[in-house]
């Protein structure tokens, strides 16, 4: 437990400063934010193209990769993909479908999340998922795992290989992307960690067995099926498991805070093509 201890200490140190440092969120335009941002990996990472942080830390890690490759071939999240295109075929008590809400077309991933305008709030997958359930008499999903993981990856599979390209349209959509910005880098918990500190300034580096993945691409290869996990598990759940580690209270999954993130980190792997689902360690 020490030696854990020690690792932490040592992260911290290293994690003093970069990208917002003591700048405020507003400081910067989500434009500039995407070019100091693309701009650090590439020269902590030199050589490794846009498209492969879609991979997470398989991208900077070649000994790993070989292996997950290898996972890859025969993914462990196949089951559930083929879970997910039943429940997309099955209509709802009423004989609605969710195709009566997403106009037939399971490939949505390159339209959320999106700023909603009318309700001034950002609109994620999932949570579009069950405004669909919801609005036909159907019960929600939990946001974690199960049900709603399998149902987002059918539709992230069909999704393969649309670009990134979140749009933040008005001064109101602005102030939320800011507000995600502010709970990535707000430094929280007993070690005063902020999310950088560990997916920027130490990318890498180990931390116990597992090693950092750098936090550009973090958005694209969703739903992810975890080893460690054993299942298939949402972003959202992710970011709470991250928080967890930061030793902080994990906000709700698709509550404000959560969905502002999304926003702020999808931005942020603009031009990335979605990959998911996909395996991790
Ligand atoms: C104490 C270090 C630490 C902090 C701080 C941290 N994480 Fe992580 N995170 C990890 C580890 C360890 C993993 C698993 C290995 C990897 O993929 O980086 C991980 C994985 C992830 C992944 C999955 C990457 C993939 O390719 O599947 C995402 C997304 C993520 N973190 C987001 C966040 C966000 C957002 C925050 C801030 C709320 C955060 N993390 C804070 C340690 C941390």
């Amino acid at each position: 437990m020490k030696i854990v201890k020690f690792a932490m200490i040592a992260l911290c140190a290293i994690s003093a400063s970069a990208f917002a440092g003591d700048k405020k969120a507003t400081d910067t335009t989500p434009a500039e934010d995407l070019k100091t941002y693309q701009d650090y990996f590439f020269k902590r990472f030199s050589g490794v193209p846009l498209q492969e942080y879609a991979n997470g830390v398989y991208a900077i890690n070649e000994a790993s990769r070989e292996n997950w490759e290898a996972i890859e071939e025969f993914p462990p999240y196949e089951p559930m993909i083929e879970e997910g295109e039943g429940m997309w075929n099955q209509p709802f008590a009423n004989g609605a479908t969710y195709g009566s809400c997403f106009g037939d077309d399971p490939a949505q991933r390159k339209n959320y999340p999106y700023w909603d305008a009318a309700r001034k709030m950002v609109m994620t997958l999932p949570l579009a998922i069950n405004e669909c359930r919801t609005a036909n008499g159907e019960k929600p999903l939990k946001y974690k795992k199960g049900a709603m993981a399998n149902l987002l990856a059918y539709m992230s599979y069909e999704s393969r290989g649309q670009k990134i390209n979140v749009a933040i349209p008005d001064a109101d959509a602005l102030a939320a992307y800011n507000a995600g910005k502010s709970v990535y880098f707000a430094r929280r918990g007993q070690l005063n960690f902020n999310c950088a500190s560990c997916h920027m300034e130490s990318s890498g580096q180990y931390i116990r067995s597992e090693q950092l993945s750098p936090a550009l691409g973090h958005a694209t290869n969703w739903p992810v099926y975890r080893s460690k996990w054993g299942e298939l598990g949402t972003l959202h759940r992710r970011f709470a498991g991250c928080m967890k580690q930061m030793r902080a209270k994990p906000y709700k999954t698709q509550g404000e805070e959560f969905r502002n993130l999304e926003y702020f980190l999808t931005h942020m792997s603009s031009d990335i093509e979605y990959n998911g689902p996909s395996a991790r360690k």
